[in-house]
């Protein structure tokens, strides 16, 4: 309720992007593997996303797995596209309590086919859900996502046509990044344009309520202007 209170007269963006940042040194910071925040990280996404879509957000776009993330110790690797089958086996007699429509952006051709499978289920059993969406942008890159676009398309090119392409095609309202890296790393450029930047420095297993509630706070002081003098 007190959050109620709080967020009266504030206006609450439609999209919402997060880059979710800090996993491996929040295990650090409790003496833990980097798995141990990779458990967290991926238990808090879903915590969060109810709340984006309690405080109604439309769109939450999360950075899970970046095109450069493949760089990474294979171990960490093989953890972060098994991990998330096996919570999916646990959990799948619950999935319909899933009140939001799930959706995947990113390369397709280099998960693991167990996972893509997986990703198949939670979309379809998700698909009709409306009102809010959770996207979770994984082997996914600006790059590839535009250059992508940008060889289906016939010149010559506009913006319409090209954002018609894009994995993700609404602009991004409020961009967030955990963990205090204050960089893109390859998210979302395009989406980005006029976004408003919120950069905290709680890393992503930590990231709550009172942390989104203080991004929109900060977001409301913004004076968007989209290149106009209104
Ligand atoms: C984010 O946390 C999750 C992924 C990129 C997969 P990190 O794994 O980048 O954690 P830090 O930045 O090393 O703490
Ligand atoms: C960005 O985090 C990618 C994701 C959160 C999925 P990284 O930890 O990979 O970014 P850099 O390497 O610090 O730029
Ligand atoms: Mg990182």
């Amino acid at each position: 309720m007190v959050s109620v209170i709080i967020l009266n007269n504030l206006k609450i963006p439609s999209h919402v992007a997060i880059i979710l940042d800090g996993n491996g040194r929040w295990a650090k910071k409790y003496g833990q593997p980097r798995s141990f925040g990779h458990l967290q990280g991926g238990k808090n996404l879903f915590s969060v996303a109810k709340i984006a879509k309690e405080l109604g957000i439309k769109k939450l776009t999360v950075y899970a797995f970046s095109t450069e993330n493949w760089k990474r110790p294979k171990e960490e690797i093989d953890y972060l596209m098994s991990k998330p089958i096996e919570m999916y086996h646990e959990n799948k007699h619950r999935i319909k309590e899933i009140d939001y429509k799930i959706t995947f952006a990113g390369r397709k051709d280099r998960l693991p086919h167990d996972l893509l499978v997986v990703i198949n289920q939670i979309v379809q059993a998700t698909k009709e859900n409306e009102g809010f969406e959770l996207c979770v942008a994984l082997d996914y890159g600006s790059y590839d996502e535009i250059i992508t676009a940008v060889n289906q398309l016939d010149k010559p090119i506009t913006k319409e046509a090209l954002e018609s392409k894009l994995m993700v095609k609404e602009p991004v309202d409020l961009l967030i990044r955990t963990s205090g890296e204050q960089r893109l790393s390859n998210f979302l450029l395009w989406q980005v344009s006029y976004a408003e930047f919120y950069f905290t420095k709680t890393h992503w297993p930590a990231f709550n309520k009172k942390e989104l509630v203080k991004a929109i706070k900060n977001y409301n002081k913004r004076h968007r202007r989209f290149g106009g003098l209104a």
